[in-house]
This record gives C-alpha cells, structure tokens and sequence, in this order.
C-alpha cells in the first residue's frame, strides 16, 4: 500500500483516508491493541498531508471508541473492536451498524461484462439441467407433503445418513450422521464457524491469498488474519508452528486442494503434520473441500479431515460447483464438540436450509448419471483451462498450471497494476478478480483471478484475446 495519501487519487475526504489509514494498519496486527499511535506530527510527514487532517481523523477515531487517549501522551489503540463504526455512521445511526458490511468478491461480480472471468462458477450450460428438471416432478411425487415441511437445523436425516455413507465409501472416513450438518452453501458454514468459535480480536490462520469472501466474513466478526502464504508446493511448515506456537490462533482457514484462487493443493505429506500440528497447538483446522471433485489428472490427495482422529479438523464440503450452485448444499463434518455449536447457530441463523433443496440434491446425488455428468464435466473444464492458457501464452502473464478447480492465478506482466488494468478491462466488457480482494493484507497488486469455468469457448477465445490486447497497450516497450 501506498504511504502517501493523495486528495486526487481518491474522492473520499482527506481525513476519512487517514482514518482508514489507522484502521488498515490495525486490521492488519501492526498496530495493537494499547499501542501508541504515531503522534500527529510524524504521521502528517508520513502521509504528507496537514496536521489537522490527522487531528480530525484521530478524533474521529477516538469518537468512535477505536483510540483513546492518554492525558500528556498521546493516542492508543483502544481494545474495543475496532471495526464497528465507520465516520460516515456518525451521521447516521443506522449505517453505525451496518457500515462496516464488506463483500468484496460481490461487488466484482456485479460489474455487468460479457466476459465475465470474475465468476468462479460452472457455466450453467455444463450443468445437467434436462435430468434436474425431471428430478424435481420425481421428488414431489415421492414427498407430496414437500413444500409444507420444515427440515430439522441439522438437515434432512436421509441425506446426513448418505453422505456420511458417502465419506466412508470414498475416503475411509468412518462417521455419523450426528457428525453431518447441512448448510446453505459454504459460505454460510464459514459464516456460523465464525459466529460460533471467533470473538473480537481474536486471531486465525488464513492463507495468502485466500477466497475473498471468507476474508470479509472473519473481519466482520472482528477477528485478526495472520497470513500463511500459500504456494505450489504447499505451505512452510515450519512458519505455520511458529505462528500456531506464538499467536495461538483459534482457527486456521484453508483450501488445500485446487485453492481457489491459485488452484495450488497442498502436498500429501503436508497433510498429517498439519493434523498434528493443530492437535498440538489446539488450532481448529477449518478444511474447505469445494473443488474436490473438479480435478483433471487423476484425483487428488486425501482431505486432511483422514487423519484427524481427536477432532480438531471441520469438513466442508460444498457440492455448489458441480451438483447445482443453485441448491446451495454444502455438508460440515466435524466431531461431536465442533458440530453442536454449529447446529445452535443454524438454528438461529435460518433453523434449517430448505428441505426442497435437501430432497432434490439428494436425488441427484445418488444418480448413476452424476458420475457421467462429473467426467464430462471435468473434459469440459480442461479444454476451457488450456485454451485460456493457450490465449495468454506469450503475452508476459506467467501462471502454474493448476490440475484441477475454476482459476488461473496470473501474474500481470512487469509494470501493469491489477486495478488500472481491470479499470481498463471492464470499459472493454472484461470482469476478472483482482489479487488484492483475495490477500488479507491487500496487498498482490500484481495478480489477478480468471476464471475459465463460466465462460464458454468462443468467449474465452475473444475475450481472452482482448485482455492480451488491453495489457500490451498498457504495457509498451515491455
Ligand atoms: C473456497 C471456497 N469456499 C466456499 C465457496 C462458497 O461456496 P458455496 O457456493 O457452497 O457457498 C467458494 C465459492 O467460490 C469457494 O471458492
């Protein structure tokens, strides 16, 4: 990030930039709770704008409980969370609580764009929609009373006790169906593991970079982001004890296999150490499995949840990005201490995920013709990846061929930033994911996202070849 604050790069007031300036600083861990904030006169040097600007923010900041101050001292960061309020919610009573609401990845996919490589998504075209709509007359006949049922808040019964079968059958899991919860997509069970396990200034693991959603999620329940960079080989083991030994991190959020977004999974022998390492440390493993199945060169290594014996990894495993994104199934395994809570915050958060949904994917699931649709699914996945590489080859983007998942995780050639470019991008109809939404420090400027799983052929082609253009055009001489 930037050190200085520059009126004409942003529209936001002056003193609002310094205030967000102070927030990022402890949102990151750099400033913490009772340090001394940088008296007024060295951050108005720093940042290269009036005293007063800093006084205003400062004030502003104390105003709103995140500083206090310390008679003949100066500022210190307060031990309230920090990121209730924000200074436009001064004005206003309701946004005080609902201002600091973030989602980053939403506001990306809500750019209108014909070619959207934003969204990491199954083309719908890819999806088995003639067999779904035969399914749901089947699934009405069979439970006429459908529609005028509740589910319990753990979930359908019958499909607990299937997919509990199912963790058995394909990863020698043994489990019951107590040990199942359904929930409404990922995304809400990393959402309930937060209402239920994270307070306020509270630490976690997460990779960097990492799935932007979840990001916002933890922050907005005040917790604190150590980032463990993640690469093609895995992670540094030995960084992961000393962050586990030192910060004692409540949980560490991770997705090992075709992460989104660099599509990198995290070696075998990694794998169990991680396990004993949590179990060590009482560090709860948060597993998320989305692309498990979306793989292209055979399968990939076992879930960490295989070697978890004393309960100190949670399973989720969403079926949104082959079964159907819009049934919102995704199944939490964990043990009997983790998945209590879990049930209690789903009660409150929805008491159920609608029994439709349940029935329906259950249907599918156990369909002979899932597996065919699943095979042709990953070709199709494959062509769409390697024509994407295909149209960025020569261009000075560089990448790792990822063996499975929805992403290219691409390095912008040299002098080309993430925001300028998708700014540019977007004028000619292009959406991607820029790499600083992804990285907890928002930082990773220099990379970016596209998704060559919601896009069909023809359009990566064009589009592909239009983002080349976009970048040689930004990038002369290079
Ligand atoms: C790593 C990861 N976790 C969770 C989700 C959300 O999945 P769901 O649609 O099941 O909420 C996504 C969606 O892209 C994801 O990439």
């Amino acid at each position: 990030m930037s050190q200085t604050v520059r009126p004409k790069e942003n529209v936001k007031l002056l003193f609002q930039q310094v205030y967000d300036f102070v927030i990022d600083r402890i949102e990151r861990g750099e400033w913490q709770s009772h340090d001394k904030l940088p008296s007024i006169r060295n951050l108005a040097q720093e940042l290269q704008v009036h005293r007063l600007t800093v006084f205003r923010a400062y004030q502003m900041l104390k105003q709103n409980g995140i500083v206090y101050v310390k008679e003949k001292s100066g500022y210190y960061v307060g031990s309230k969370n920090y990121d209730e309020v924000s200074p436009l919610a001064m004005e206003n009573p309701l946004l005080s609580v609902s201002g600091h609401l973030k989602n980053h990845l939403n506001e990306i996919h809500g750019i209108p764009s014909v070619y959207q490589f934003s969204q990491a998504l199954i083309d719908p075209n890819l999806l088995p929609n003639l067999f779904l709509s035969e399914y749901v007359k089947e699934v009405f006949d069979s439970y006429p009373k459908l529609l005028g049922t509740y589910s319990s808040a753990q979930g359908d019964v019958e499909l607990r006790e299937v997919l509990s079968r199912y963790l058995l059958r394909h990863h020698n899991i043994p489990s019951t169906s107590d040990e199942v919860l359904i929930t409404t997509g990922a995304q809400q069970a990393i959402d309930l593991l937060s209402r239920s396990f994270i307070r306020p200034m509270d630490k976690i693991l997460v990779e960097r970079p990492t799935y932007s959603a979840a990001i916002d999620i933890f922050r907005q329940h005040g917790a604190r982001l150590l980032p463990v960079d993640i690469q093609p080989t895995g992670y540094d083991l030995e960084l992961v004890e000393q962050l586990m030994k030192l910060h004692k991190p409540r949980i560490f959020y991770m997705n090992p296999t075709f992460h989104n977004p660099t599509g990198y999974t995290v070696p075998t022998s990694q794998r169990k150490r991680l396990v004993e390492l949590a179990e060590q440390y009482g560090c709860l493993l948060v597993e998320d499995d989305a692309f498990h199945d979306i793989y292209f060169e055979g399968p990939p290594p076992p879930p960490l949840f295989t070697y978890d014996s004393e309960g100190w990894v949670v399973y989720l495993r969403s079926f949104s990005k082959y079964v159907a994104p819009g049934l919102r199934i995704c199944a939490v395994f964990a043990r009997s201490p983790v998945i209590r809570p879990l049930i209690t915050a789903k009660s409150l958060a929805d008491n159920g995920t609608p029994l439709v949904n349940q029935k329906l994917f259950l249907r599918c699931f156990e369909s002979e013709r899932l597996q065919m649709h699943l095979e042709k699914l990953r070709t199709a996945l494959q062509i769409r990846r390697v024509l994407m590489e295909k149209g960025l080859a020569g261009a000075g983007f560089s990448w790792v061929t990822p063996n499975g998942g929805l992403n290219l995780w691409v390095k912008l050639p040299d002098g080309l930033s993430a925001n300028a470019f998708l700014e540019e991008c977007v004028r000619h109809s292009i959406s991607f994911v820029p790499g600083r939404i992804c990285d907890p420090l928002g930082e990773m400027s220099s990379w970016i996202r596209l998704s060559y799983s919601f896009v069909n052929e023809e359009h990566i082609r064009a589009g592909v070849g239009r983002l080349v253009e976009i970048a040689g055009a930004m990038t002369p001489g290079s």
